[in-house]
């Protein structure tokens, strides 16, 4: 079948094997079967670019379910199932006026996929608000529950792009959200202007969510229109001596200190700088509003996107010689 509609670039690359799974225990049997003996595990497609079809088992990880696991008068505890679609959780949750995730409204993928790059905006990543996962560990086929701790989380960064890559596929997700007196987080440039532009003073947590999703809508490509996986960049950090070297040359280059030797300088600006900025070739290329996004206009290929990011990769590192890395999954 063609994976076109499984993945939010739009690529049309095949898989001659395709299983949805609704459960845990299907999960364990599609596991089992003998005769595939490499599988790919696909959330929401929402963080890959496909650059070839495919020839191990797809797994479509489709497990839905949300559960209040305990409260008190302050706290909620809630777990969602893998295949639950990520910003309809987040409305689930601010229907119940539980807090702590409205900054990640309108992230595209599934609660399943988000701990894997700990996905992150205005001001909050996911592991602010995470208690637990459960895994299953695809050779034992046992669950097992990771902390926080053993998540190791960092920037778009977790255990489960490194060491445990490929080895466990996270099943379920836990929560710990407020029940009242929340944490707002309107610091992020962009958020505050925009509830000032609201008219809201004193925001509530559907507020916060209703100027990302605003924000998200003017510089981010709807998937379902323009085909992209979000930022194709991670932001790069580089030494404080090398950032003071690069603002002799580029007066306005904005920079972000991250510790007391580092700096992130936010690759978009780089790109653009670079000249790429709402460059179109073809079926694909830089969208309009945000440099960081590489879109595909329809047909494009997996490999012709790859192509155009090595080519922003190279002119980047020559110019400001500084590396940047892909945030999305080359498959
Ligand atoms: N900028 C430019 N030109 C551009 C884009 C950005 O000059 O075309 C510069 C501007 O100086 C701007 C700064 O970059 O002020 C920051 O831009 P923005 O607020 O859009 O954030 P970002 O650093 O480009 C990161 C995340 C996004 C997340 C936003 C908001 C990464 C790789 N990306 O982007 O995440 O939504 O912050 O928190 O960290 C994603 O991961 O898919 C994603 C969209």
């Amino acid at each position: 079948i063609s994976l076109k509609p499984y993945n939010t670039f739009g690529i049309d690359a095949l898989a001659k094997h395709f299983i949805t799974i609704h459960s845990i225990d299907e999960l364990k049997h599609a596991l089992s079967l003998e005769n595939y003996p490499d599988i790919f595990v696909l959330g929401g497609g929402s963080n890959m670019l496909l650059t070839k079809n495919m020839d191990a088992l797809v797994l479509h990880l489709n497990i839905k379910g949300i559960s209040i696991i305990s409260e008190d008068e302050n706290f909620a505890i809630v777990q969602a199932n893998a295949g639950e679609n990520w910003h309809e959780f987040v409305l689930w949750c601010l229907d119940k006026n539980f807090g702590g995730l409205e900054n990640l409204s309108l992230i595209p993928g599934n609660v399943g996929s988000a701990p894997i790059q700990n996905i992150g905006a205005y001001g909050i990543e996911l592991k602010d608000a995470f208690v637990s996962c459960q895994v299953l560990d695809k050779k034992t086929k046992t669950l097992k529950t990771y902390t926080k701790e053993e998540c190791q989380f960092d920037y778009r960064n977790s255990i489960f792009k490194q060491e445990e890559k490929g080895k466990s596929i996270i099943c379920n997700v836990t929560f710990k959200l407020s029940k009242n007196n929340h944490t707002l987080h309107t610091s992020y440039g962009s958020i505050s202007n925009q509830l000032a532009e609201m008219d809201i003073i004193n925001p509530t947590i559907q507020d916060v969510s209703q100027a990302v999703i605003i924000i998200r809508q003017s510089k981010l490509p709807d998937p379902k229109k323009i085909g992209n996986s979000g930022s194709f960049f991670k932001n790069p950090v580089i030494s404080k001596e090398n950032y003071a070297i690069l603002k002799e040359n580029f007066q306005d280059i904005p920079g972000y200190p991250v510790s007391e030797t580092e700096i992130k300088v936010p690759a978009g600006w780089l790109i653009e700088k670079a000249g790429f900025k709402g460059k179109q070739f073809g079926d694909y290329g830089v969208h309009k509003e945000q440099a960081l996004v590489l879109v595909n206009y329809g047909n494009a290929s997996g490999q012709e996107i790859l192509e155009l990011a090595k080519l922003i990769q190279t002119t980047v590192k020559q110019l400001f010689n500084i590396t940047i890395e892909a945030e999305v999954n080359i498959i």
